[in-house]
């Protein structure tokens, strides 16, 4: 097949380089944001009386021809034309014939790729953006009905204070509603209109860049011509807004598969939504939430893969930028799955209530709350640490838990010790001390539970 550059080569291609330089193979993923991109510019040269009105028609209906055969899964991809900008020009000269070959005027497939990611990616983070907000809904759902179940806390995996599921649910939403607004930060620098850039330099045609730029609903046009085809930040910061979303999403997967182990025993997750073993016929595995851990990496290698193929890179354009792509679709596809995925295992999963007694023979939960008891009776926070290390001390010797405590047996430790600190003792009445904003008394965390409703309902 002769190339539409191949004006000045005598040789053809050889197979291999052919093979080698091709990305239609997955740069197809973008026919309909070149075909839209193309047809704004069509308009554009039209109204600029670049091309005849006629002209424009014709390749206007030829373009939604196209768009079509795509739709339906009936266009013929030719390997031998690189990439889907050389195949959709190739399939227009059939359908229309040489005039196919004006469309072409006043750009560069330089600055036609900016604009076919560029559109994509803004699609794709507004997807993202929804698909956070629906987790964020799940979340909510489970903290509100699970308001009154109360867990240990941990620091260091070990047990520290007892909180409310809910509470810790909601900290999980507040890591999402960070990652929705770094997308939605990302977005303003995604949604700058190249097209008109041309190879690098700008165009000796009279274009309006503003008006394809109002068709193809962009707010900025970019300013510097070279800038606009060599700029590939706004998908450095979209996969770094990805790879901290998944991250969030692998802590919680952690903490899901913990949960569901005999020794938390705090959560059972779906049938729908685990697997079995092959060899081990009692086992059920929460898979979903080893694979959501696993394919983080998959994200982060997305992003080093883009901030390598970024450094050291000359203006302008260059081949290598090429690699973009499966990096970049890649990290949608995980993203997007990860996120649909943890969705339905944690709608569809079971949350055990731990009974009071299991939490106050779990670990001295409240010995923080016996230290604070000590001083409200006046004694500085490290006397009452070191006292309150002794009732645990003494506790350990005798296999005993901090609520089987007797008055007496606490006041041979502490004569500061009263009658009203086996109220302090108790594991609701820590959680309802918690009460500091932001802390983990149901009231507070009520509050939060009408704060985030409010939040996730805007759009
Ligand atoms: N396939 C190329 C890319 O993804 C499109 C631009 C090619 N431009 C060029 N001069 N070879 O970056």
């Amino acid at each position: 097949m002769k190339k539409p550059w191949g004006g000045r080569f005598e040789k053809s291609t050889d197979a291999l380089m052919e093979r080698f330089s091709a990305s239609i193979a997955f740069d197809q993923a973008l026919y309909a944001y070149d075909i839209a991109g193309s047809i704004a510019h069509c308009k554009m040269l039209a109204k600029c009386r670049i091309l005849k009105p006629a002209e424009a028609k014709k390749i206007v209906t030829g373009l939604e021809k196209i768009r079509k055969e795509f739709d339906a899964g009936q266009f013929k991809i030719d390997e031998s034309l690189e990439d889907i900008h050389m195949n959709i020009e190739n399939r227009l000269t059939q359908l229309i014939g040489p005039v196919a070959g004006k469309l072409h005027t006043a750009r560069s497939r330089n600055d036609q790729i900016c604009l076919d990611i560029r559109m994509y990616l803004r699609d794709e983070v507004a997807e993202i953006m929804q698909a956070i907000q629906q987790l964020g809904k799940t979340l909510l759902t489970l903290a509100k009905k699970h308001i009154d179940h109360i867990i240990p806390g941990y620091t260091h995996l070990q047990r520290a204070q007892p909180v409310l599921l809910s509470h810790h649910l909601l900290a999980h939403l507040e890591m999402l509603l960070r990652d929705k607004g770094r997308m939605q930060d990302a977005l303003k620098r995604i949604n700058v209109m190249p097209l008109g850039s041309a190879a690098l330099a700008g165009t000796n045609f009279p274009i309006d860049r503003h008006y394809t730029a109002k068709l193809l609903k962009f707010p900025e046009v970019s300013h510097n011509s070279i800038d606009s085809v060599s700029d590939r930040d706004f998908l450095i910061e979209f996969t770094s807004a990805a790879a901290i979303l998944m991250m969030h999403l692998s802590r919680f997967a952690e903490e899901i598969i913990l949960w569901s182990s005999s020794e938390f025993d705090l959560i059972e997750l779906s049938d729908a939504f685990s697997t079995g073993s092959s060899i081990m016929p009692q086992k059920k595995n929460p898979d979903p939430a080893e694979l959501i851990r696993g394919k983080s990496g998959r994200v982060y290698g997305s992003l080093v893969a883009l901030l390598t193929l970024m450094k050291s890179l000359p203006l302008a354009y260059n081949r290598d930028l090429q690699e973009d792509k499966e990096p970049l679709f890649d990290a949608v596809h995980t993203v997007k799955l990860c996120l649909a995925v943890f969705d339905g295992m944690l709608a569809t999963a079971k949350f055990k209530k731990i009974p009071l007694a299991k939490l106050e023979a779990s670990g001295f939960l409240t010995a923080t709350d016996i230290a604070d008891y000590l001083v409200l009776q006046g004694i500085p926070f490290r006397e009452a640490h070191a006292i309150t290390g002794k009732t645990v001390s003494y506790c350990l010797k005798n296999n005993m838990t901090l609520e089987q405590m007797s008055l007496a047996e606490l006041q041979k430790i502490s004569s500061r010790f009263k009658k009203d600190v086996l109220d302090h003792i108790s594991i609701t009445s820590s959680v309802e001390r918690k009460a500091s904003y932001g802390g983990t008394a149901k009231k507070r965390v009520l509050e939060q539970i009408a704060r985030l409703k409010k939040e996730l309902a805007r759009k």
